[in-house]
């Protein structure tokens, strides 16, 4: 694997690449372009033909090929790895035989997929079965272009999806895999994309009022739900370039904006949204715009939405589609009400506040402000950033007319069994304990461990799951060569640790940039020292041993001053050791 990073490395030349994308010019000994990740009019990307990294001195975004192709097409290292690969010739070996069948039942399954949705849109357009369908379709406002562009099928009873697949070669059991596709019969198809636009699986809508409405492929090894956003292949060039995405219930809402020309929005399939979705989204934009649907479920939805986003401290406005029942049928009724509708867009926060007033009337009386209090708490408990805990305290303490002193003593009074409940299981976390910082640290920035391997080895770890990260660290560090690539680094580990410990040290490397977004290697290395000086215990030790000899002295001096500072710094010593106990 490390042979074949570096030789699809040595075959690609940056300045090549990068001018697929921007116009590079020459500047000295170096080439500069207008950077494609932020917006700027004036050249601040430069690229270095000779080492072959890339630095924007706009944005602070930098690396080598893979980095680019990773911010360029948005994905993760092994699929700009073989996008590279393939570019540069080299044929990539799958690291095991069970890897190997892995991938290669992955790409048949993607292959039945897209035989099954060619067939689907065939017949919807060609075909005579396919007429109704259409002519549904185009009822509801949708053009060829947008149809062709989701790529919308139809699934007749007439006509054997199974019969014709086997005709062309796919077996069986392949067809079942992918969670048979020929289950669908007279509805319209709506394939499902992965972010690479392979089809992973597949809605069909009935055309009449039968149930259920919408029949989903089952999971498959390449259909989750919880991960999968519907759209997001076709939408992820417009949210990073809008630095929004607006997010909303259906398939057919989805289809519905795009062909309004608002392309930057994205669906969940069937399914509620996940931390995982808005994980995936949180790497194109931090602004997320809902949309969900204007009945029960659509407001628990957004409830649910607002929890997660706020205590991953993204931002979030929530868009009213009264009097209609959600953002498709603003858009067939009425395209020109939905401008009005972003400007009306509340902040989250206060647009459940306002639902909390409207339900408890009228505000002057006690029992009222109080049952309001109560119902927002949850969200001020997880509202961790000091200005969006603020703003949230201020806006309940003016509509309640009562002092914002008082709402922080309710949220005081809140016990932490009641915290912890209300607060969603998360996935990015905003409080690491000092050990997972630590290890946060060095697996973004492994090279840190040339000064510290020794102090490192002696960390007592306070969990399983930490020890078992740091252990499966050490190990990767022992391969020198891959020291050298973070990504390569933090994806090894990852492979040695269960899919929920790997995706815990995935959402470390975000709260690493989200808490210290100018991070390099040599900040991480003093992060490094402070962090292992409060967490390896020989050194800590050590040093309140040569404090308490320095107290000494300074007690003979008479020092007063010094003495002071000195007992401050034992005071806050045995603070960040009782914090570090209690598990933050
Ligand atoms: P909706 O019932 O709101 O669909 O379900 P819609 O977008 O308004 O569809 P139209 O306009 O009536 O055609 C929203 C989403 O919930 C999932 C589907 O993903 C759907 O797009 N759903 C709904 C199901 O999975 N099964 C169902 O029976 C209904
Ligand atoms: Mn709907």
């Amino acid at each position: 694997m490390s042979n074949e990073v570096e030789e699809v490395k040595a075959r690609i030349d940056l300045v090549d690449l990068v001018s697929q994308y921007v116009q590079v010019k020459k500047a000295g000994a170096n080439y500069k372009a207008v950077c494609p990740f932020h917006q700027e009019k004036t050249p601040s990307l430069m690229v270095s033909p000779t080492k072959q990294i890339w630095k924007c001195f706009g944005c602070q975004k930098g690396g080598d090929v893979y980095r680019f192709v990773m911010e360029a097409e948005h994905l993760e290292f092994g699929d700009a790895l073989r996008i590279l690969a393939q570019k540069a010739g080299v044929t990539l070996q799958p690291r095991t035989a069970a890897e190997h069948q892995t991938q290669n039942r992955k790409d048949r399954l993607f292959r039945i997929n897209s035989l099954a949705s060619r067939i689907f849109q065939k017949v919807l357009l060609d075909q005579p079965q396919g007429k109704a369908a259409l002519a549904y379709l185009k009822k509801r406002g949708l053009s060829e272009e947008t149809i062709k562009r989701f790529y919308l099928g139809f699934a007749s009873r007439g006509i054997s999806l199974k019969d014709l697949m086997i005709g062309k070669g796919a077996a069986a059991a392949d067809l079942s895999a992918a969670g048979s596709p020929e289950r669908f019969f007279e509805r319209v198809i709506f394939p499902i994309y992965d972010v690479l636009g392979n089809v992973v699986g597949f809605t069909g809508r009935a055309l009449g009022d039968i149930q259920p409405k919408y029949l989903n492929s089952p999971e498959t090894p390449i259909f989750n739900k919880s991960r999968v956003l519907y759209g997001l292949n076709l939408a992820k060039k417009a949210i990073v370039e809008r630095d929004q995405v607006v997010l909303v219930e259906g398939q057919m809402d989805v289809i519905a904006l795009h062909q309004g020309k608002i392309e930057n929005t994205v669906a969940s399939s069937g399914t509620a949204i996940t931390e995982t979705q808005l994980l995936t989204l949180s790497k194109y934009t931090n602004n997320f715009l809902l949309a969900f649907d204007n009945d029960t479920a659509g407001v628990n939805t957004t409830k649910k939405v607002i929890e997660m986003l706020t205590k991953f401290d993204l931002n979030c406005r929530v868009i009213d589609f009264a009097p209609y029942k959600d953002a498709g049928e603003l858009f067939e009724k009425d395209p020109a009400a939905w401008a009005k509708a972003i400007k009306a867009a509340k902040e989250g926060f206060d647009w459940w506040l306002e639902r909390e007033i409207a339900a408890n009337q009228p505000t002057n009386f006690i029992e009222n402000k109080k049952k309001i209090t109560k119902a927002m708490l949850p969200l001020l408990s997880i509202t961790f950033d000091p200005t969006r805990r603020d703003y949230a305290v201020s806006r309940l303490a003016q509509a309640l007319e009562v002092k914002t002193g008082s709402v922080y003593a309710s949220l005081e009074k809140l016990k932490p069994a009641e915290v912890e409940a209300a607060a969603p299981a998360g996935q990015i976390p905003t409080h690491l304990l000092p050990e997972e910082q630590l290890l946060a640290l060095v697996l973004g920035y492994p090279t840190i461990l040339e000064m510290g391997e020794k102090r490192f080895k002696e960390v007592v770890w306070q969990s399983e799951e930490t020890e078992q990260i740091a252990s499966s660290i050490e190990t990767c560090y022992n391969d020198k060569a891959l020291v050298k690539n973070q990504l390569q680094f933090h994806s090894k580990v990852k492979n040695s640790l269960n899919t929920l410990t790997a995706e815990k040290i995935d959402s470390w490397q975000f709260w690493l940039s989200q808490t210290w977004p100018n991070l390099d290697d040599k900040l991480a290395a003093e992060l490094f020292d402070e962090k292992i000086g409060l967490l390896s215990s020989k050194s800590r030790e050590k040093e309140k041993e040569s404090l308490a000899i320095k107290i000494r002295q300074a007690q003979e001096k008479g020092d007063i001053e010094g003495l002071k500072k000195l007992m401050n710094k034992l005071t806050n010593m045995s603070k960040e050791t009782s914090s570090m106990e209690s598990n933050d």
